[in-house]
């Protein structure tokens, strides 16, 4: 038996922001109530001034295998997960070979099940081979259990194939989400289009790029009827047309990434490509756009696009240095800052981290509740500690924020009644 003492717990599907105790017993919540005593060979999980809430799933990730596990495999991959306080975690088919046929999507199923330290779900892609082209076979990859179809890395290019794989995904309850950027209009650039690319002469990338196939995306799925899912928004006009496409009843959602929530083009400044990443930093306004996006609701989900990639390939040239950061990690303590700063409160968080994306990929979120299986995190968010490679469970390292300070910490996640990470 555990018994976790003194914490506040804030699940909002089952009402709860107060402060009680949890007990655990054979992996169950049997009873939540104020001052529980600890039966006798009972463990006791001191959560004073501790926030515990239900498990954060994270629909977004890079995990790498197969074919990249220099960068990340799926076992260092669940480790960086719960040690964000994620349970639940789906890998994008940007693999080598992709995600585009049921055995891969098995394969990767399997092997998170293996390691078992978190739910482990693949993306499978949209066109064979992320080529843009034919469809996959996506009842089968969804029999397989793939839980949503994208060719994220990069966007579908073809409005046709777009609409037919909306169509196609929505007829059999899945959808697409879309890598929104039209590759006319970012061409090489590589920072976002602005006073810094223009100071630093890095070849720019434009807002419109992303802009314009949100906008294609959006209108795809007011026509047709069918969901879509638009991954890593970043732009101020990007939120003013998902606010639109809302408005005139489409079934379109947003995911934001941490760093899109925390950071800006500055992070070019000591030109470092540490700062690459697709959609590229951007400015103070789509910052504080995409903050106030999530907080309306405009936005549903936070989605670390958490991106392993080897020391050396961050290292080339700014062409050659492939974008992305990882995040598993850096997610709650930045969401967290934005509670602090009063951009949204702790339910908010609950939702855009752990209740919104489960639903969206069709899971029971987990619930803190007398009869559900553990499935929580526990994390302290007045602790501050520092980013360094040690504490990166992550096999890459690549983030801006090395060094830096952050406040927040995780302290325990629980996966199906077990203690999977422990501060
Ligand atoms: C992603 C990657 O490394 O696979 N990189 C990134 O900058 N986000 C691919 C992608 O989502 O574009
Ligand atoms: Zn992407």
């Amino acid at each position: 038996m555990i018994l976790i003492k003194g914490g506040t717990i804030i699940d909002p599907q089952n009402n709860l922001r107060d402060q009680k105790d949890i007990l655990i017993d054979k992996g169950k919540i049997v009873k939540i109530e104020e001052n529980l005593q600890p039966p006798p060979e009972c463990q006791v999980i001191d959560a004073t001034d501790k926030v515990i809430c239900p498990a954060f799933t994270d629909i977004h990730v890079h995990f790498r295998d197969p074919g990249q596990t220099y960068k990340e495999d799926i076992y260092t991959g669940s480790l960086a997960a719960v040690a964000g306080g994620y349970t639940t975690v789906v890998c994008m088919p940007n693999t080598f070979p992709a995600i585009d046929e049921p055995s891969i999507v098995r394969y990767v199923i399997e092997k998170g099940e293996e390691i078992g330290l978190c739910r482990v779900l693949p993306a499978a892609a949209v066109t064979k081979g992320r080529e843009g082209k034919q469809l996959t076979e996506m009842s089968l990859l969804k029999d397989a259990g793939a839980v949503y179809f994208t060719d994220d890395g990069a966007p579908v290019w073809d409005a046709h194939v777009m609409r037919k794989a909306m169509e196609f995904a929505g007829s059999i309850g899945s959808f697409v989400a879309d890598h929104c950027e039209d590759l006319s209009l970012s061409k090489d650039g590589v920072a976002h289009e602005g006073e810094i690319a223009a100071a630093l002469g890095l070849p720019p990338l434009p807002p419109e790029a992303e802009d314009t196939m949100i906008a294609r995306d959006c209108v795809l799925s007011i026509h047709t009827g069918m969901p879509v899912h638009i991954c890593h928004l970043s732009t101020k006009v990007g939120v003013e047309i998902v606010t639109w496409a809302k408005a005139m009843g489409a079934k379109v959602t947003a995911e934001v990434t941490p760093h899109h929530l925390y950071l800006t083009d500055e992070e070019w400044l000591d030109f470092d490509c540490k700062a690459k990443v697709s959609p590229p930093l951007r400015e103070h306004e789509d910052l504080e756009a995409v903050r106030w996006a999530l907080a309306s609701g405009i936005i549903d989900i936070v989605a670390t696009d958490h991106a392993p990639h080897a020391h050396q390939e961050k290292m080339q040239e700014h062409h050659a240095c492939p974008p992305g950061m990882i995040g598993l990690q850096f997610a709650l303590p930045i969401v967290l800052e934005l509670v602090r700063k009063d951009y949204f409160d702790l339910t908010r968080l609950v939702e855009v981290m752990s209740i919104n994306p489960a639903r969206k990929i069709g899971l029971k979120p987990p619930s803190i509740k007398e009869g559900e299986i553990a499935e929580l995190t526990i994390f302290d968010p007045t602790e501050s500690w520092e980013v360094n490679e040690e504490v990166i469970y992550s096999k890459s390292k690549n983030t801006p924020l090395m060094g830096r300070k952050l406040i927040g910490k995780v302290k325990y996640t629980f996966y199906k009644g077990e203690i999977v990470y422990r501060d």
